[in-house]
């Protein structure tokens, strides 16, 4: 066994953190105070070749692996959580599963634009009936001579209304209950597309979360991604992947206020004496590092798992559970550490605690991740 990163990997984290450090730091707090989504920050990842890591260079990516991609995810979000997830939500939401299900024809028209960066991805599965019952969705989509008909609409889709592309699940058999759901590649623009609600939200308030409508959305079946019948299982499988993005956007959020933290405790004098010379602030400082320690080591071995071709649903679960309740125990210990300070907006320890909440949410709620791994150790 052997746990360090390669020269490479660690070049690469040093690359990323000084882009995070000059590029997406100096304005977080104004772009999380305005809730301003800026493509322009997309546009620089993609110009240091950030959003298409792990596919092949035939289809325009870095042909780097999961690990670096998961790197990337931690050391934006480190820096800024919206970053970080808009990133992973164009990776592991839109182009996995492209990559993974699409057909040749499907990868050069969608994928390489997604890896290039030319595009921005979105994935849309979750409605308001559907949520952690994903399979209960009721967007349909209707064959109609060589092309379907879309109908319904999504709720909470990251990157909504900033994407091009869209992957979206819909019903093609409702009598066939999660074995009727299929899985198509929308393209902003079609007609009868259109966005609603933008929500207003906690945390991660630069990343923006939408609602897409579909009035007799004409798709052709060239866009239907895999088989019929197929999507339910396309959209979990994306997930596993999903998961392991939203655990290294934790890492990175945890990473961000502890690092914080330390410097506070180092700085600040209380009763003559800084306040990291207290014992009750170190033991806090150590239970942050060694559980942020920990669920980075449970999301670098699922996405090692990944690049070796190994399963990795159930690590992905873990690592996502283990990350996000640690960047919401971190954050929050953060702001204790940095006392009245750390509760107003002059320090960035309020915005991690509020970004870090999501983790424990999105792509699957812990309770969710839970359910997962627990359906894994019973089937093992
Ligand atoms: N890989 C492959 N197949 C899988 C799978 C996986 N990880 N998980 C389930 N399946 C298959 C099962 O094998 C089963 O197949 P068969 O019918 O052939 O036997 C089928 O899918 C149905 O499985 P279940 O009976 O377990 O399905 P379920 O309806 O009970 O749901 C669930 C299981 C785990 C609760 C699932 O619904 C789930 O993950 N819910 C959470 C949804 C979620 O994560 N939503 C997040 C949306 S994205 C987002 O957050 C916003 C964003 O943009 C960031």
């Amino acid at each position: 066994m052997d746990f360090r990163l390669t020269e490479e990997q660690e070049m690469f984290r040093k690359m990323v953190r000084d882009f995070a450090e000059n590029e997406v730091k100096p304005t977080v707090a104004l772009r999380d105070e305005q809730e301003f989504f800026d493509r322009e920050i997309f546009e620089k990842i993609a110009e240091l070749g950030l959003t298409g890591i792990p596919w092949p260079e035939e289809y325009g990516g870095a042909e780097s692996d999961f690990l670096s991609y998961v790197i990337a995810v931690e050391e934006l979000s480190r820096v800024d959580a919206s970053v970080g997830v808009t990133l992973s939500a164009h990776i592991s939401l839109a182009s996995w599963p492209i990559y993974k299900f699409g057909n040749e024809e499907q990868k050069m028209k969608y994928l390489k634009p997604l890896a290039t960066g030319e595009k921005l991805g979105a994935f849309a599965i979750t409605e308001n009936g559907a949520g952690s019952d994903a399979a209960n969705l009721r967007t349909t989509a209707v064959k109609d001579g060589d092309d379907y008909l879309i109908n319904g609409s999504k709720i909470f889709t990251t990157n909504g209304m900033e994407a091009d592309t869209y992957i979206v699940f819909a019903t093609t058999d409702k009598g066939k209950k999660h074995k009727g759901i299929s899985a198509f590649i929308l393209e902003k623009g079609m007609e009868g597309f259109t966005f609603g609600k933008k929500e207003k939200k906690l945390g991660i308030r630069s990343s923006t979360t939408v609602e897409l409508h579909f009035e007799n959305v004409r798709v052709p079946k060239e866009n239907l991604l895999g088989e019929e019948g197929q999507g339910f299982k396309i959209a979990m499988m994306t997930l596993d992947g999903g998961r392991n993005g939203i655990a290294a956007q934790a890492v990175g959020i945890a990473q961000g206020a502890l690092d914080a933290a330390l410097n506070y405790a180092k700085d600040r004098v209380q009763f003559g004496k800084p306040i990291s010379a207290q014992q009750g602030i170190q033991f806090k400082l150590a239970d942050m590092a060694t559980k942020v320690e920990a669920s980075r080591l449970l999301t670098y071995q699922a996405a090692w798992l990944e690049d070796h071709g190994l399963p990795y649903s159930k690590q992905s679960a873990m690592a996502k559970l283990m990350a996000g309740d640690t960047a919401m125990e971190v954050t929050t210990e953060a702001v204790q550490i940095f006392g009245g300070y750390g509760y107003t907006r002059d320090y960035p320890v309020e915005r991690m605690m509020r970004d870090a909440k999501i983790t424990q949410i999105y792509e699957g709620t812990n309770e969710i991740q839970r359910v997962v791994i627990a359906n894994y150790l019973l089937k093992e």
